[in-house]
């Protein structure tokens, strides 16, 4: 047994809340806005509900060995700051989590910065971040005795749930726009038997309908509004401090869309700080497509006071999203950290996803803006050469491939898109070739490709 220490505050007005009778869509019933995990014992300097900084970290690093089926998550390994659940044994778990921090020599040495890595939460079970989430909140719901979950998605947190709730035993029902996500993760969805229906909108208008299905049957939302899929996305925060034995990088970037992830890593980082396993926070930058960026416009236009939402468009669909549920956290996540918040254009993404993909990372899209933004920062002197830089990528690139293929037939960009960046997009296209079935018509390629 856990010693269930958490309760749900309103991010808004403070309202505090029991998590199991919360509302079906997770609102505030009193000022509408979204609600937060809270553990109110770790406020204390001392006492049985503070967790130990030093034991921690020692623990965590000793379960990494252990033969424990929780303890080979890398979610789970940190379960003392996730004390969620009534009993860990509810814990649905695909082994998510513990994923690389690779070193980008080259793009680091291009952008004139010491030290740059990639966070490469593609390597989770389903190819996305969004395990590390489902496994905590889909872990709620099977503990709460639901039968049904939902979510409304761009295609990953559709891929991730319908895998956890099938290990779990539970139904799905994915809410998907139609003709607006990568194939890979609409396949996801199916092969783990989620009732997935394709809905002649996009994905605020998804995220609409559902909230009525919610409310009219007795099924468990697991879209990012629900507080509890922060708390395991807050988890790799851990890991990136644990990997640089618990001296945060300087900066973090991570991409924008529904803004649950950039709050979610904030409040990782946060609750390290005030537990003292780490010294400060890094600096946080939220980066947007140009055609989806309703957070850029809101911190430019009046501080995050207020967001208007907008009617997305970009080929990066995981971050198609016009009205984002999380704004008001990741606005207070970029604002108390001093980061920034970043637009780039299609041609953009398509380059720098090429450009990672050379380094031997590929991810999809969505998670390319990471890079790109980067790019624009340093250009802007926000980041300074002896800066350590994390960006994080949230996909697998065999999740997009069409991207992929469309970007090195030439097909993806138009003419006006590509303007004053030709050069550099021919020098990183590679096109498969055609050829005769002889030994001299394949090294005739590789010649080709030289010089
Ligand atoms: N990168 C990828 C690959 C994503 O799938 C998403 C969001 C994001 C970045 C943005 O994260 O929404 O927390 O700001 N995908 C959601 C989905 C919306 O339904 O799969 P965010």
């Amino acid at each position: 047994m856990n010693d269930n220490l958490h309760q749900l505050r309103c991010f808004g007005c403070g309202t505090r809340a029991d998590g199991a009778i919360t509302s079906p869509d997770f609102r505030c019933s009193v000022c509408g806005d979204l609600f937060e995990v809270e553990y109110p014992g770790w406020g204390q300097r001392k006492g049985p509900d503070r967790p130990n900084a030093g034991a921690l970290k020692w623990l965590w690093r000793e379960r990494r060995c252990s033969s424990e089926s929780l303890d080979h998550s890398g979610v789970w390994r940190f379960r003392e700051l996730l004390p969620i659940l009534e009993s860990f044994g509810n814990a649905v778990t695909l082994r998510e989590g513990n994923t690389p921090l690779y070193h980008l020599p080259r793009a680091a040495k291009a952008l004139g910065i010491d030290q740059l890595f990639a966070k490469h939460q593609g390597m989770n079970p389903t190819g996305s971040f969004k395990d590390t989430g489902m496994t905590t909140a889909l872990s709620v719901a099977k503990e709460r005795g639901f039968e049904w979950v939902a979510c409304a998605s761009t295609g990953n947190t559709s891929a991730a749930m319908a895998a956890y709730a099938a290990r779990a035993g539970l139904r799905s029902l994915v809410v998907i726009p139609e003709g607006k996500i990568a194939w890979g993760k609409l396949a996801q969805a199916m092969d783990y038997g989620a009732v997935t229906c394709q809905v002649k909108t996009d994905f605020d208008g998804c995220v609409r309908v559902l909230t009525q299905v919610v409310k009219e049957a007795h099924i468990y939302l697991l879209n990012s509004v629900n507080p509890y899929r922060l708390e395991g996305q807050k988890t790799p925060a851990f890991e990136i401090a644990e990997a640089f034995d618990w001296n945060v990088p300087d900066h973090l970037i991570v991409p924008g869309g529904n803004l649950a992830n950039s709050s979610a890593l904030g409040k990782g980082f946060r609750e390290m700080h005030e537990l003292g396993l780490t010294h400060r926070m890094p600096r946080i930058s939220v980066i947007q497509a140009e055609g989806a960026n309703p957070l850029v416009r809101s911190l430019a236009n009046n501080q995050g006071a207020t967001l208007e939402p907008m009617e997305a468009q970009t080929r990066a669909t995981a971050i198609r999203i016009g009205n984002p549920a999380s704004w008001r956290k990741a606005a207070r996540v970029v604002q108390e950290t001093g980061g920034w918040c970043q637009d780039v254009s299609e041609a953009e993404i398509a380059i720098a996803k090429a450009e990672l993909g050379s380094e031997g990372l590929g991810c999809e899209p969505a998670s390319a803006v990471t890079l790109a933004g980067l790019k624009k920062l340093c250009a802007k002197g926000a980041v300074a050469p002896g800066e350590t830089v994390v960006l994080l990528l949230t996909g697998h690139t065999l999740k997009d491939a069409d991207y992929t293929i469309d970007f090195h037939r030439g097909t993806l960009l138009n003419d006006e898109e590509k303007v004053g960046l030709e050069t550099k997009i021919d020098s990183l296209r590679r096109n498969a070739q055609v050829v005769d079935a002889t030994a001299d018509a394949v090294l005739a390629a590789v010649k080709g490709s030289v010089g």
